[in-house]
């Protein structure tokens, strides 16, 4: 018999997402009748606007798209995102340098497995998006963690980045705003970091997917137009999934120079072939049309965005800073874990979690899913009433750690 291991080393090294256990026992409970109230879900509340339904009715329809078409994605719909690209990023962009992704996170797994050889490492700011560490290890790549934390509004500067670099260094990953914690760098910031990576010969990996949800006066600015040196080593990663309420369709993009668009469509010719015609075609209706649907969401988790921020930081021990993006919000609970809550001791921010869900029917992610212990992400992008409800409890609960 084979002493070969059944699943391979490389597959096995995947970790199970640190999100599904709550999530998983969350959905347990609410199943078995327990008015659960998650802050877990990575996407908007709202339905998909009509008028982008209708282009996939209209779509599947339509012989033509019953079949194969091109791996890279339909050429109307990368001359829409092209168009888009301009008028939201001011980024100048020929067609032929957009491939159509099975959603944002396919852009993330072709972009490094594209990017990186074996060894090559990646800086990432720390907390990060729990699909990172995977696309880059599956790639062979090192992941460099830069950690930051509530004090800088969980933003990162030249000097951290700096510090972290070595000669292995071949890619930053910028995300801004920021899944998990809403941190949007300024245009001073961004240019500040874009120079730097330009300087030092870096490639730029951004993912521009909540691009449109920023508040309070932050502004979003595309690394890429904004720093023209980086030249052709900027590597745009976006989507349909969170702008227009598109989760399910799983439509998203990666834009970068020739050879790499090249590369990366060759892999995906031979992993998915193009992304499904009904869904790119209501993509296209998505992205050529315009952002009433997004500013309306907006509206609704901004105001959102600061119920929760106040009641997060009237609670003992907690403090969120101002998430300026996204949909999350970042509090850290360093000063309850360790304390005693309902007869229990946690001594983790996972735990802390799992107690919360057990005794408050609470459901939050640990910030042991974005690599920074000692925080919880909750997402806003839920009904008002369910979210004072939710964070009423967790207040409650978290007033009697002792
Ligand atoms: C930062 C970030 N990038 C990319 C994605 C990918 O989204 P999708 O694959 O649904 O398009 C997500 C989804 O949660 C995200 O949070």
């Amino acid at each position: 018999m084979s002493t070969r291991p059944r699943v391979s080393t490389r597959i096995s090294a995947i970790s199970e997402s640190a999100t599904l256990a709550v999530d998983a026992k969350a959905k347990a409970m609410k199943a078995a009748g327990r008015p659960v109230i998650g802050f877990g879900a990575g996407e908007p509340d709202f339905p998909t606007p009509d008028y982008i339904v209708e282009a996939a009715v209209a779509a599947a329809r339509d012989p033509r798209f019953h079949k194969y078409t091109p791996a890279g994605g339909l050429p109307e719909l990368k001359q829409a995102i092209a168009a888009k690209t301009l008028r939201d990023s001011g980024y100048e962009v020929e067609a032929s340098r957009v491939l159509v992704t099975n959603g944002g996170k396919q852009a993330v797994y072709e972009a490094f497995a594209t990017l990186l050889d074996p060894g090559d490492e990646v800086l990432v700011v720390a907390p990060y998006w729990t699909t990172y560490p995977e696309a880059i290890k599956l790639a062979g790549g090192v992941q460099v963690d830069v950690v930051v934390d509530e004090g800088t509004g969980y933003l990162a500067s030249v000097e951290q980045l700096e510090a972290a670099r070595t000669e292995r260094t071949k890619v930053l990953l910028f995300v801004s705003p920021s899944n998990p914690t809403g941190a949007v760098y300024s245009r001073e910031q961004t240019e500040a970091i874009g120079r730097w990576a330009a300087e030092h010969g870096l490639w730029v990996v951004t993912d521009e997917i909540y691009e449109h949800l920023t508040y309070g006066g932050a502004e979003f600015t595309s690394i890429a137009t904004a720093v023209p040196e980086l030249g052709d080593r900027v590597v745009i990663l976006n989507g349909v999934a969170k702008t227009y309420a598109m989760t399910g369709w799983r439509v998203g993009w990666l834009i970068g120079p020739a050879d790499v668009v090249k590369a990366a469509t060759n892999m995906q010719s031979h992993a998915t072939s193009n992304v499904a015609n009904v869904s790119q075609m209501a993509a296209l209706a998505a992205v050529s049309g315009d952002l009433s649907a997004v500013a309306r969401m907006r509206e609704a988790f901004d105001r959102r965005r600061q119920t929760m921020m106040r009641m997060l930081n009237d609670i003992p021990g907690v403090f969120c800073p101002e998430p300026m993006g996204a949909f999350y919000a970042y509090p850290t609970v360093k000063e309850l874990v360790g304390k005693e809550l309902r007869g229990r001791r946690p001594q983790t921010s996972a735990e802390l979690a799992e107690l919360i869900l057990e005794e408050a029917e609470v459901a939050v992610v640990p910030g042991e899913a974005f690599g920074t212990p000692g925080y919880f992400r909750m997402s806003y992008a839920l009904g008002d009433d369910d979210l004072v409800e939710g964070v009423s409890r967790l207040g409650k609960l978290l007033a009697e750690a002792r």
